[in-house]
């Protein structure tokens, strides 16, 4: 096999996400509408798993964190204290020249409009505007009056959600610090300059946990979570030498964060965000207990008042999304045919396996083909696949990271075996077809990592 040396660059991952139905550009028979995005089959596939892998390692393999799902419009007066109304802005900057917006702190990663070597400022001809705040909110109107007394937010994040909730869950759910609320939902940012696909959209979805821990334990919890997540991506199999933690300057971090660490990705467009950790300290409960007026803080077993401190990792299924897609995605030549490969962890495949007859005009292969489909489907996402010619059907398998395929052929019909295939090594072995469905269980328990080079 010859490998491919080239890095993979994001319009590959756009084109493979179009080619095979993952992602479309939304709205798009009118136009499209800037950066917000459909998934087709495939992709909701993989944002499945990715958000189950998420809530298993999070809440069900877990006694210390239960899940929330909070309302995506929540009473105005939550972004006052949350801080999002004053603070939640950009700065952004017009250039009247070429009417492109740009954030005024990102500049150097911008490209001029009339000429795309320069930074916007660099070039006689750019005429930019001093800097203004831009709120990242989308503002709507609950009700039928549309006037400021009725003017509401999509959330912007799912975190507040979670600290408005905590009296009622710290007391129903029995649960006494440390312990986190899990959420899993949508957030909306008017950004600024969105763009790079997936990486930064106006529409995403979120999963954040807040873990409401003793003060004088934030620290310990706080490092504990940043090398938990991390383990969490070395074991969907995200290659180590793509992953780093960066951790944030005094200058770089959020209003209420008093420590902040980044696990960056080395997507296509440089070292960036994936996930975040934050020490948020005692500042979002201290917030909704002085603008809401319910008090909320913990009772210890002896009679002590406190307020938990807060420690939490967020991140958005799109990030993880475009992550593994990017460091999955291999070309080489086989033979001397080029295939497309996405050695996605099976975990994470849309598709676990491909039930493929060699011959389906052949009865007695369609007809075992079929049954096994049959039998399989009730367990897992599988696919029956009997149209071309057989490369062709691995080849589409490959692309879409189907990590297994079994072939009913002529043997099967002597001797009741199917072949599997392994998409990544490409080795195959025979299997009773009795036993197909305990093999791809166990298939699928299996440890798993990348075999890409790093
Ligand atoms: N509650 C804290 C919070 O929302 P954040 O760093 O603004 O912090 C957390 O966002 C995570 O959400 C990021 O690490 C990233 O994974 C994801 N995220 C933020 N903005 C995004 C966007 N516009 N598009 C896709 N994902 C985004």
């Amino acid at each position: 096999m010859a490998e491919a040396a080239q890095p993979v660059t994001m319009d590959t991952i756009v084109s493979l996400c179009r080619r095979r139905g993952f992602v479309f550009p939304s709205s798009e028979i009118y136009g499209g509408l800037g950066s917000t995005y459909d998934y087709g089959h495939y992709g909701v596939l993989t944002k499945n798993n990715i958000r189950s892998l998420w809530f298993r390692a999070m809440v069900q393999e877990r006694d210390d964190i239960v899940a929330l799902d909070s309302a995506i419009i929540l009473n105005p007066s939550v972004w006052e204290a949350s801080g999002h109304v004053a603070g939640f802005t950009d700065p952004l900057v017009d250039c009247r020249t070429c009417k492109l917006r740009f954030r005024a702190d990102q500049l150097e990663q911008a490209n001029c409009g009339r000429k795309p070597s320069k930074r916007p400022g660099e070039t006689p001809d750019c005429d930019l505007t001093e800097p203004r705040q831009f709120n990242l909110m989308f503002e709507t109107h609950v009700g039928a009056l549309r006037d400021e007394s009725s003017a509401a937010y999509l959330r912007p994040e799912t975190a507040q959600g979670i600290f408005i909730n905590f009296k009622n869950v710290s007391q129903l759910a029995r649960r006494k610090p440390p312990f986190g609320i899990a959420q899993v939902g949508k957030s909306f940012r008017n950004e600024i300059t969105p763009g790079n696909f997936l990486f930064r959209v106006r529409e995403f979805e979120q999963m954040e946990m807040e873990f409401f821990v003793p003060p004088a334990d934030a620290t310990r919890w706080y490092e504990y979570w940043v090398e938990a997540r991390l383990g969490w991506y070395r074991n969907l199999g995200l290659r180590e030498s793509n992953l780093r933690v960066r951790e944030h300057g005094e200058d770089e971090r959020s209003h209420y964060s008093s420590a902040t660490s980044d696990i960056e990705y080395r997507y296509p467009i440089g070292w960036q965000e994936l996930e975040g950790v934050a020490n948020r300290g005692e500042f979002d409960l201290t917030q909704h207990t002085q603008h809401s007026g319910t008090k909320l803080e913990w009772i210890d077993p002896d009679g002590n008042r406190y307020t938990p401190h807060v420690v939490e990792p967020a991140v958005s299924i799109e990030r993880i999304f475009v992550a593994l897609l990017c460091d999955a995605y291999h070309e080489e030549v086989v033979g001397d045919r080029e295939r497309v490969v996405l050695r996605l962890h099976p975990k994470v495949a849309p598709v676990k396996a491909a039930i493929l007859p060699l011959v389906p005009r052949d009865e007695g292969m369609a007809t075992r083909a079929r049954a096994l489909y049959e039998d399989l489907r009730r367990h897992h996402v599988v696919e029956h696949d009997d149209s071309g010619q057989i490369g062709r059907r691995y080849r589409r398998q490959d692309e879409i990271g189907t990590p297994w395929a079994f072939t009913v052929d002529e043997q099967t019909l002597e001797d009741e075996t199917v072949t599997v295939r392994d998409r990544d090594s490409l080795a195959q072995e025979r299997l009773p077809i009795a036993g197909v469905r305990a093999w791809l269980d166990d298939a699928l328990e299996r440890d798993w990592s990348s075999p890409q080079s790093d």
